[in-house]
C-alpha cells in the first residue's frame, strides 16, 4: 500500500524544486534524495488522487508517440488529465510536417508555442536530443529507440519500494537479489532500470542477468557493467533460469529487444509460469506488453506485481509532471 512508503520517507520538498522545467532523459539523472521525494509524492497522490485534480489546469501536454505504445502514452495522458490539464496527441509522424522533411528543431520551436510539456517516443535515438536543443519547455523521454525509457525505470523502482519500503533506508541493512531476464544492451527499459538501481546500490545484494547463450558477448551497454560495479553492486550472469529463480527476490522479465532502430520480441527461450521455482515471496516485474515469456497463470498469484507496476506508473507520472510544469512547492502545499 502506498501509505507504508509514505511513512518510510521523511518529507523534504526542496529536492523536487529542481525538477521544474527539467528535461527527463536518463534513468540515473536524478539523485537518490530527489527520487525518494518523487516516490513520496507519488505515494501521496496514489493515497488520495482527487486532492491533486487541478495543478495542471490550463496547461497543455504535447504527447508525441511515433512508435506503438499502450501503457506509456495512455498513463502519461491519464496522469495529465487527472491533474486537470489538456492534451494534444500525435500518434503518427506522417500527419505532421516531419513527413514533408520538416526539421525536428523547427517542430520543437512550434511545440514551444503550443504546449507546456512534451512527452516523446521515437525509434530514432537522436530525435530527443535534436528537439531538446530547440525546446524551452520540458521534454520527457518516453523511449528513444534502443537507448532509454527513464520513467519506466522510475515506475519500476516505485513498485519495488512500495513492496519493501525498508529498502530505501541504507542503515536498515535490507537488500534484495534481482534477476533480469534478457539482454540489457538490447532493452531500453532494462538499460534505464540498471541505471536507476545504481542510484540505490545499497539495496541490491546481487544483480543476476539471465540471458541466452548467443548474447553472451554483448550483454551490457558501454560502461553499464562498470557503473554498477563502481556503485558496489555485485553483477553475475547465467544462462540457466531455473537454477537462478529459487534465490531471487525480484524477477524482472521483458519481451522487447532492439536491433538498431527496430524492435523485436525477445522470444520465449525463458518462460515464467505457475510451476517456475520462484521463492514463495518473490515478485515478478514486467514493463509489458507481454508475449509468451510470462504465463497468464501467474496473474492470479502473489508473484504478480506487474499489474501494480503499470498502475503505479500513473501516480509516479502525475508526481513527475506536476513538479516539472507546476512549481513543486505549490503541489506540496496542497497536502
Ligand atoms: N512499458 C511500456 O513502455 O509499454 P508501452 O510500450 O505499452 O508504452
Amino acid at each position: 500500500h502506498p501509505k507504508a512508503l509514505l511513512r518510510a520517507i521523511q518529507e523534504d520538498g526542496d529536492y523536487l524544486l529542481q525538477l521544474a522545467n527539467q528535461h527527463i532523459v536518463a534513468g540515473d539523472q536524478l539523485d537518490q534524495n530527489t527520487m525518494k521525494q518523487l516516490f513520496r509524492l507519488a505515494a501521496k497522490i496514489e493515497s488520495n488522487p482527487k486532492r491533486f485534480s487541478s495543478p495542471l489546469q490550463n496547461k497543455i501536454l504535447i504527447s508525441a508517440f511515433y512508435e506503438p505504445s499502450t501503457r506509456t502514452r495512455l498513463s502519461f495522458e491519464s496522469a495529465w488529465h487527472r491533474l486537470g490539464g489538456d492534451i494534444m496527441s500525435i500518434t503518427d509522424r506522417s500527419t505532421t510536417g516531419i513527413a514533408k522533411g520538416e526539421a525536428l528543431a523547427d517542430v520543437a520551436e512550434m511545440f514551444n508555442n503550443y504546449g507546456d510539456c512534451v512527452v516523446l517516443r521515437d525509434n530514432q535515438q537522436s530525435s530527443l536530443y535534436e528537439m531538446m536543443d530547440a525546446l524551452r519547455i520540458p521534454i520527457i523521454n518516453a523511449g528513444n529507440g534502443l537507448d532509454e525509457h527513464p520513467t519506466q525505470a522510475l515506475a519500476d523502482l516505485y513498485a519495488i519500494f512500495k513492496w519493501r519500503p525498508e529498502l530505501l533506508d541504507a542503515s536498515s541493512g535490507a537488500q534484495i537479489k534481482i534477476g533480469v531476464i534478457g539482454v540489457p544492451n538490447k532493452m531500453r527499459t532494462v538499460r534505464s532500470l540498471l541505471k536507476g538501481l545504481s542510484v540505490f546500490a545499497h539495496a541490491v545484494s546481487e544483480l543476476v542477468i539471465i540471458h541466452d547463450a548467443a548474447s553472451s558477448a554483448e550483454l551490457f551497454a558501454p560502461g553499464q557493467r562498470e557503473q554498477l560495479s563502481q556503485r558496489g553492486i555485485k553483477v553475475t550472469t547465467s544462462t540457466e533460469l531455473n537454477d537462478c529463480l529459487p534465490s531471487l527476490d525480484v524477477v524482472y522479465i521483458n519481451a522487447i529487444s532492439w536491433e538498431g532502430d527496430t524492435f523485436h520480441t525477445y522470444g520465449d527461450a525463458f518462460h515464467l509460469h505457475a510451476k517456475s521455482p520462484l521463492k514463495a515471496d518473490a515478485i515478478i516485474l514486467h514493463p509489458l506488453a507481454r508475449g509468451e515469456e510470462l504465463s497468464t497463470e501467474l496473474d492470479h498469484t502473489p508473484h504478480n506485481w506487474y499489474f501494480s507496476q503499470a498502475r503505479g506508473a500513473v501516480f509516479l507520472r502525475m508526481a513527475l509532471l506536476t513538479c516539472m510544469v507546476e512549481r513543486a512547492e505549490r503541489v506540496i502545499d496542497v497536502v
